[in-house]
């Protein structure tokens, strides 16, 4: 997720877009960068936070785009940064989003010789762009010709030397037109501009737009449209959270979009292979013999559900420490195993700490994270990244999501090139991942009835979570999630668990929660919520849709999408604890006594 910003009018545009870039860091703050239009562009970008980045002084520029980064194709480097440039130096492109097919249009460009200067898949958007200029079409028109040649997800902003004019697009992300007096802005949220304006167009997928110093006029399919002037009432604050009164909220609502970048040009369900990227040794997956996760927390959940994916689908031993307690055993052969730190955040020390043993051992490493250049990936051998976006609300809601899904990406190639995992099943499984972020969708559309759950349990004495097999670190996670941010008590427990000593603590004062999907043997867990029905808890379960409940309190339906039935479960547990907490008023973005990155030991 990167922000994008763009104004033309008759003020000054460099302090518009930079602040608009200000207004929009929290969507992302690894790069910052700016492109001015006079006769010349002059640009300025580079790697670091938007407060790093200094405003070229061009102060009769009256158009002008800017960009601020969350890297997901190339480091976080001055040359990876946006705006990217064309070959002659005319064209200006920020993007927000993934170009799928950017490698092959890449490699068409370099036949063609035109020369790249960094690793971003944008960087084929301007020289695009600048052969249907040299072609004679104007920018619009050559904007509506490029689009053609783009696969994947994005919001793009263009302006070209010599002509006050930014023209955009969007396809799967968002872009905003505002309407001042004196400017028209053009922006990946409201956020960008709201101290200039409330007057604003959310753009439609496919929507090409021109905003000019006289006007903004939007096209689609080639031909004008209206689309409605809306004024927008939140204040900055509810703006900069999509006018979610939590990140949380709002990130829980990300998840769709989220998961799409996480697969986005890595899946190829016809051949049942995965791109992911990674160059591991010639014969270095066929004979590994175990792969070790390392990981605290709610990462932690993510590499217990990918442990039974491995050995379902990749028929390898794969293990899961808790990351403060890990020491690499003596006696295992350190080539064949594999050690995975899964790290949000990339930084949290006990993670660290457990991957430098490993490494320090021999064994070979890998980090799969969000954050691009963080410790973690500068200390692993290989590195894969979730892609899920920021996420600033402590409690991790969007990035466990998008870990478990790259994280199967991972087992179907591991799998595949153990040749332990057939064309057909991985077909299966990556059409269940490729389904998620619908699953999701349908999932985040059911949020009243998860309210009315919350109003109706909030004052309880405690909350039990139970799931098996992949509902089982569901469970966990969904009982981390309502401790953490509404300070009640909350456990989880493997469902076979509750009455080896759990049961103890059961009555009508605390409603159980269950996991009784496909994935999650949901018959033997429904038998274990009997178990605790019949001492009068109260019983939420989460079921495939379709299956017939008998006797629950509540019963919330998931989308049919196989394993990942219990990772989609996880949504109602996300906004049942989001809701719980905010009818209490706690702190939901930053509970008491925690922090987003852990790094102490
Ligand atoms: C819970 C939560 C924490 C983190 C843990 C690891 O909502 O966010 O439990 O999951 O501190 O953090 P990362 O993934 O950054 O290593």
């Amino acid at each position: 997720m990167c922000g994008i910003v763009g104004s033309v009018g008759t003020e000054s545009a460099g302090p518009i877009v930079y602040s608009g870039l200000e207004n929009l860091d929290y969507r992302g703050y690894d790069s910052a960068g700016i492109a001015l239009v006079g006769r010349e562009l002059t640009v300025a970008k580079q790697a670091g936070e938007v407060s790093e980045l200094r405003v070229p002084d061009v102060s009769d520029a009256t158009c002008g785009i800017g960009h601020t980064r969350w890297s997901t194709h190339g480091p976080p480097t001055d040359a990876n940064a946006h705006p990217h440039i064309s070959q002659n130096g005319t064209v200006a492109v920020v993007h927000n989003g993934i170009i799928e097919n950017y490698e092959s249009l890449k490699a068409r460009l370099l036949k063609a010789g035109y020369e790249f200067s960094s690793d971003t898949d944008t960087e084929v958007i301007p020289h695009l762009l600048e052969r249907e200029l040299d072609d004679g079409h104007d920018l619009l028109a050559a904007l509506e010709r490029v689009v053609d040649f783009l696969e994947g997800s994005y919001a793009i902003a263009a302006v070209r030397a010599g002509s006050d004019r930014i023209v955009a697009t969007r396809h799967e992300s968002p872009l905003v037109v505002g309407h001042g007096d004196e400017a028209a802005f053009i922006a990946s949220d409201v956020t960008a501009f709201l101290d200039r304006t409330r007057d604003v167009t959310y753009l439609e997928d496919g929507d090409i737009v021109s905003l000019e110093d006289n006007g903004v006029s939007v096209y689609h399919d080639g031909e004008r449209v209206n689309r409605a002037i809306e004024t927008v009432d939140w204040d900055a604050d509810a703006a900069e959270k999509g006018g979610y009164e939590h990140y949380m909220r709002k990130e829980i609502h990300e998840q769709p979009s989220a998961l799409r970048q996480t697969l986005s040009s890595r899946l190829d369900v016809d051949r049942g292979e995965v791109d992911l990227d990674l160059d591991f040794p010639q014969g270095y997956l066929e004979s590994l013999e175990e792969i070790q996760f390392v990981a605290c927390g709610t990462s932690y959940y993510a590499s217990q559900y990918t442990a039974q994916l491995l050995e379902e689908f990749a028929d390898v031993r794969a293990t899961v420490t808790i990351a403060s307690e890990y020491e690499f055993e003596g006696g295992r052969d350190p080539w064949r195993t594999l050690v995975v730190a899964v790290t949000q955040s990339g930084e949290t020390a006990d993670t660290l700490g457990a991957i430098r043993r490993a490494a320090g051992a021999g064994a070979r490493t890998l980090a799969v994270t969000n954050t691009l250049g963080s410790t973690v990936t500068r200390e692993t051998n290989d590195t894969l990244f979730i892609r899920a976006g920021p996420e600033i609300g402590v409690a991790a809601t969007k990035t466990f999501a998008s870990q478990v899904a790259t994280l199967a990406l991972l087992t179907v190639a591991i799998g595949r090139g153990r040749g332990a995992l057939s064309t057909a099943d991985a077909r299966d499984v990556l059409e269940d991942l490729r389904a998620l972020p619908g699953a999701v969708q349908q999932v985040l559309d059911e949020e009243e009835q998860v309210l009315a759950a919350a109003r109706e349990y909030q004052d309880s004495d405690a909350f039990f979570f139970v799931g098996r097999r992949f509902g089982y670190p569901v469970a966990l996670e969904g009982a981390l999630k309502l401790k953490e941010i509404s300070y009640d008590h909350a456990e989880g427990f493997a469902a076979g668990e509750l009455k080896h000593g759990p049961l103890a603590l059961v009555s009508d004062q605390t409603p159980v929660l269950a996991v009784l999907t496909t994935g999650a043997d949901g018959d033997e867990t429904r038998n274990n919520l009997t178990e605790a029905q019949t001492r009068r808890a109260p019983a939420i379960g989460v079921v495939t849709a379709g299956i017939r409940t008998k006797s629950l309190d509540w019963a919330l339906e998931v989308p049919a999408v196989g394993v990942f039935e219990p990772l989609v479960a996880n949504v109602y547990f996300q906004m049942f604890a989001y809701h719980i907490a905010n009818l209490k008023e706690r702190s939901i973005d930053k509970p008491r006594n925690l922090a987003k990155s852990v790094t102490v030991e």
